[in-house]
């Protein structure tokens, strides 16, 4: 049906699903007055990681929230079709719409400004996205000012902050357009200033880059097994330094002094932390890659900001938080596996679909690692209470969300949150946020002086976070302990 036949009063009385899909992380959100009913991943029903496409389960559990009156889709498909036509890439492009409803469609860049912005408190600010590509567009500049968001510039491929990092992180063995963090976490085992010319060289300024990184990194003369972590050092070197340029430059040419950072490149969190040498205030909404533009698709039909309170949007198993149950437990066993409420809309366990560990025990890392089946150098985050966060890390900011690395100060305490550069992936909590989750870490802190948990996200090895019983159950014959 096309939009414009049906009597539509902008931001009154819809009930708007937003889509994602034939991306790398398919997802759907239904808001309804500005208010978020629900926002899940296609991979936590499908089990499938990284799904590209939504399944009838998560349109299932949706419809448990609300019944939509209209579609917000998060590209112009026929432009990414030109795109993949002309340039190649991501092979698919079609949306398939599972109701006779009127569909709007918003540019991928414009979704991940909307998402953004109208989940901000911001009433004025510069919106940065930068991604690997969106239909065309992989940079873009906008101005947020009241309810309206303004496009200022828009950079097309081939130029891309995102192709370069996933280039190189498919040159170190890793799979692009997933793993990247997992190079991120790589660069503090590397020295830069080995390889830093030679990549530095690819990308040398923000107005150029002399290479096209869609076709990956082909002279592999200059790399071996050895050289990952350095070369891993020197692309995340770079990657800062051209960010801060950028963000310089946005900041110059809108006069804005809060920024709304969205798009793939928003998830690097040990670039992140320099941004706020840069601005007054910074929002990055938690899930800022294509998995949150379904929310981003739904609020620019909107058309205005959204009220947004927490991330637990998604598959609900119910019941209260399990507070005295994981402290019994944390004291026993130090380790507890916690899956109860609402699943995080977007990549991080916050609480709900968590592991929760003792920090102060140096060999936690490697334990919850080997039930974790990962890498062995792969570093775990802290969970802290807000007011406490300035004595332990180096951060003067709330990082509700896991989005700020940022430097331990206590490191000989909690050894076990800590990674090879001296900094930690800091969760700050308060009550309003999650008073589940700000009990535990309160009663925990009296019972230890510390108040610092490891917390990282409760899933089986390949598959996606756990979102229901039927994944609890599974989680719990694979492993032999309880989820509580
Ligand atoms: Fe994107």
């Amino acid at each position: 049906m096309p939009f414009g036949q049906i009597l539509y009063i902008k931001g009154i009385r819809m009930i708007i699903l937003g889509i994602n899909e034939t991306s790398h992380d398919a997802s759907i959100s239904l808001i309804k007055d500005g208010e978020i009913l629900f926002a899940g991943h296609a991979e936590r029903y499908s089990k499938q990681k990284n799904d590209w496409y939504n399944n009838e389960d998560i349109y299932k559990d949706m419809l448990n929230y609300g019944t939509p009156t209209c579609i917000a889709y998060y590209e112009h498909p026929q432009l990414k079709r030109s795109r993949i036509f002309l340039r190649g890439g991501a092979a698919d492009w079609k949306p398939n719409i599972p109701f006779d409803l009127p569909v709007k469609y918003f540019s991928h860049h414009y979704s991940h400004a909307a998402a953004g912005y109208y989940t901000s408190k911001f009433n004025e600010a510069v919106i940065v996205v930068l991604d690997s590509i969106g239909e065309w567009n992989t940079s873009s500049i906008w101005i947020g000012n009241g309810d309206k968001i303004k496009n200022v510039e828009k950079i097309n491929y081939p130029f891309s902050f995102g192709l370069f990092y996933s280039a190189f992180t498919q040159l170190v063995g890793l799979m692009p357009n997933q793993e990247e963090y997992i190079m991120m976490g790589m660069s503090a085992y590397g020295d830069h200033s080995k390889y830093f010319d030679k990549v530095n060289s690819y990308f040398p300024s923000i107005k150029e880059q002399k290479y096209n990184f869609h076709k990956g990194i082909n002279d592999l003369g200059w790399i071996t097994e050895n050289d990952k972590f350095d070369i891993a050092a020197a692309v995340q070197k770079v990657y800062e330094l051209r960010l801060i340029e950028f963000m310089k430059y946005a900041k110059e040419k809108t006069g804005k002094r809060n920024l709304v950072f969205m798009g793939g490149c928003a998830l690097n969190c040990s670039a992140n932390t320099k941004l706020w040498d840069i601005f007054d205030d910074i929002w990055i909404m938690p899930n800022p890659g294509d998995a949150g533009s379904s929310l981003g698709a739904a609020a620019a039909l909107y058309g205005k900001h959204i009220n947004w309170k927490d991330p637990y949007l998604g598959y609900d198993l119910g019941g209260e938080y399990p507070v005295n149950n994981i402290i019994t437990q944390l004291i026993k066993e130090k380790v507890v596996a916690v899956a109860t409420g609402r699943a995080e809309y977007g990549p991080r366990a916050l609480g709900n679909r968590s592991i929760l560990a003792d920090p102060r025990d140096p060999a936690i890392k490697d334990k919850v690692n080997q039930i974790k089946k990962r890498e062995m150098f792969r570093p775990f985050a802290p969970v802290v209470l807000e007011e406490y966060a300035h004595k332990w890390f180096d951060i003067n900011f709330a990082s509700p969300y896991m989005q700020y690395a940022v430097k331990c100060l206590q490191p000989e305490k909690i050894p076990s949150v800590v990674h090879a550069d001296g900094t930690s992936r800091v969760q700050t909590v308060n009550k309003n946020q999650h008073p589940g989750l700000y009990k535990v870490l309160e009663n925990w802190y009296s019972i230890t002086g510390v108040p610092v948990l490891l917390n990282t996200s409760l899933n089986i090895k390949g598959q996606p976070l756990l979102n229901d019983l039927a994944d609890v159950q599974a989680w719990q014959d694979m492993y032999g302990f309880d989820i509580i």
